[in-house]
Formats: structure tokens, sequence, C-alpha cells
């Protein structure tokens, strides 16, 4: 399959509405460093304005909570409107009846991050978390996702595994079971955390242990098809074969950060511009992208490309 290279505009948006965050997870920058800020109005109105209108899929996501933004509406709506898919990746925290009312009626997939199935778990992962809240918000989302019956809805559950979690994700796959949920990704942890010591102490990837965990894995892997429930692991593991030249992501999709900075992808940590002081068009089009471009072209690949755990990255066929 040869990759189409036309690039006049993206056409998936991954946005990060807001970099503040209500929860505090072990797992994440936001549980070491008080931090966040949201993107600005001027460049919400670019978005929905300019790019919006091209996009096929918009991804509300980053290292903050979406629905902490006061725009998350308007920026929802206007994705309905120009018939784009959105994903949402949030704590569920603070879903009420009115936006769950919405979502299920919508083309959407929603990804409800839970690192635990039971309380003690989850607290462990998202200790200022209010585990009841989450499963009450997930009794309303089951109900009325059976009641609105719209295939183009979905509901995933995302689960990090770490130390402390890995002999649980077949509760976990119960657990989704019970709400109705489609699918449960289980996400090996990275390093995201700036406290090294922190993340040495969630790691999987170099346990010793392993073969205990990948039994774990394979276990749940087994029960979910039993169940009947979609299930993937994606793992953390350092120089992946590459399984293809090209990836997607230079050409087709756009992130943007809640300062206004500019990349392809959540995995690089290369910025091509930031939308304030230039225009998307120039940055989409410049020459540090168009660089970016050729170099994946000719395999001089960034680093992070070889180590991408994305689906549509390098290592992934
Ligand atoms: C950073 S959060 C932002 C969205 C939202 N606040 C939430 O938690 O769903 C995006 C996703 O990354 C996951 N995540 C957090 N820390 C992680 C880590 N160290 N490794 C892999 N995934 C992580 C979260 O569980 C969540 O599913
Ligand atoms: S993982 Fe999500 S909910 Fe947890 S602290 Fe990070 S951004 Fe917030
Ligand atoms: S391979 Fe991964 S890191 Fe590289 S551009 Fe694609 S998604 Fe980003």
């Amino acid at each position: 399959m040869s990759l189409d290279l036309s690039h006049s505009f993206p056409e998936r948006l991954h946005l990060e509405l807001t970099s503040r965050c209500n929860y505090k997870c072990i797992t994440c920058k936001h549980g070491y460093v008080n931090y966040g800020e949201d993107l600005d109005d001027n460049i919400i109105n670019i978005i929905l304005n300019d790019i919006m209108p091209h996009l096929k899929e918009l991804e509300l996501q980053g290292t903050g909570e979406s629905l902490l933004s006061s725009k998350f509406m308007k920026v929802f709506q206007s994705a309905q409107e120009n018939n784009c898919k959105v994903t949402l990746i949030t704590n569920a925290s603070l879903l009420t009846e009115d936006i769950i009312r919405k979502f299920v009626r919508a083309n959407m997939q929603l990804v409800i991050s839970l690192d635990g199935a039971d309380s003690e778990t989850f607290k462990v992962h998202r200790p200022t978390g209010d585990f009841d809240k989450i499963k009450s918000n997930l009794e309303m989302l089951s109900k009325y996702k059976r009641d609105s019956n719209n295939d183009l809805f979905s509901l995933v559950i995302n689960m990090v595994i770490t130390n402390y979690n890995y002999q649980t994700i077949s509760d976990m796959l119960s657990f989704a079971k019970q709400y109705g949920v489609d699918y449960v990704y289980a996400s090996e942890v990275r390093e995201c955390m700036p406290d090294k010591k922190a993340w040495d102490k969630l790691r999987i990837d170099n346990a010793t242990n392993r073969e205990e965990i990948i039994k774990s894995i394979n276990n749940a892997c087994e029960y979910s098809k039993e169940i009947g429930i979609g299930f993937t692991f994606n793992p953390y593991i350092k120089n992946h074969k590459l399984c293809k030249t090209l990836c997607i992501s230079p050409w087709k999709h756009m992130f943007v950060y809640a300062n206004g900075d500019i990349s392809v992808c959540c995995e690089l940590n290369t910025v091509f511009g930031n939308i304030t002081n230039s225009s998307f068009k120039d940055i989409w089009n410049g020459e540090k992208l168009n660089q970016f471009r050729n170099d994946m072209i000719l395999k001089n690949y960034d680093y992070h490309c070889t180590n991408c755990c994305l689906p549509w990255g390098l290592t992934n066929e």
C-alpha cells in the first residue's frame, strides 16, 4: 500500500485544550509538579474556523483534563457539525448526565482512563480521585449507551499497567464488561514523570518478575476472548523493530499543545513552531516540518520514531 503524501491540511488534530488537571496520578507529570494552562481563545477560534472544516478526526487529549476547559463543548459541537469523529481521553470525574447524553448520540470514541477495577488499586494510581464517582458515571454511561443504540459511539477503558496492577488486568476486563465497555487498551507505563525513582517503582519493562507479568497479560488475552470484550496490550519496549518505512503523522496529523506549540504527534519532543506567533499554514508547510518529512523519506529517522508506541508509527505493522 502506498502512502498519499499530499498534505495541504491535517486530517487528524490532536488537541490539548488545557494542560491543567484536577487529578495527581502517580503515572503522570501532574503527580509530581504543579502546572497547567489553557489554550488561548484566539487559537481555539483559528482551529474552529480554519482547521476543523478539513478534519476527519479530532482527538482531545494531552497531559491535562479536557473537560476542565470552558471551551470543551464549543469545540465538541463544532466537530459534530463538521462531521468530524471525536476521540476524548478523560479521567471521567467531570462527566455529567447532560454531557453523557450528548456523547452517546455522537460519532465518538470515549476513552476512560482507569488503572484499577477496585477502590484500593484505583487509589494507588489516582490518589486524589473518587472511585465511587467514576463508577456512578460509568453506570450512567452504560445506561445511556444502551438506550441510544448508536453504532458510531464506542466506550473504551485505557488502563496503564504498572508494578501495582499487572495482576488485576482480568479483573478490569470483568469490570469493563459489566459497564458495557467495548474495548480495553492496556498500555505499559511509560516514563512520563519527572522523578526517575518514581518511574523505577512503577515500570514493568525491566522487572525481575517479567515472566509473571507476561503470564498475567496472556491470561487476560484469553479471558477477553472468553467474555467477548476487545483487548490489546501496548508494550513499552525500547529499540523496537521497524515495521514500515513511513509514518503518516508528519503528513496527516497535527498536535497542538495548550501553550500553542505545534508538533505532529505526542511522541516526538520536536516542536515545529508556535501558533501564537506564526500561522498554522506557515508551520504546516514550513521548512522545519518539510525537513522532518524529507528525513523520514530518506530513512534518517528521529530517535523517537524508532521507539514509537503509537499504532500508526514506524514500529507497528
Ligand atoms: C495524560 S492522560 C490525559 C487525559 C486525562 N487526564 C486522563 O487521564 O484520561 C492521557 C492518557 O495517558 C495515560 N497515562 C498517564 N500516565 C501514563 C504513563 N506514565 N504511561 C502511559 N500512559 C499514561 C492516562 O491513563 C490516560 O489514559
Ligand atoms: S493521567 Fe490524566 S487524570 Fe491523571 S494526572 Fe495525568 S492528566 Fe490528570
Ligand atoms: S513514528 Fe511515531 S514518533 Fe515518529 S512521527 Fe510517527 S507517530 Fe511520531
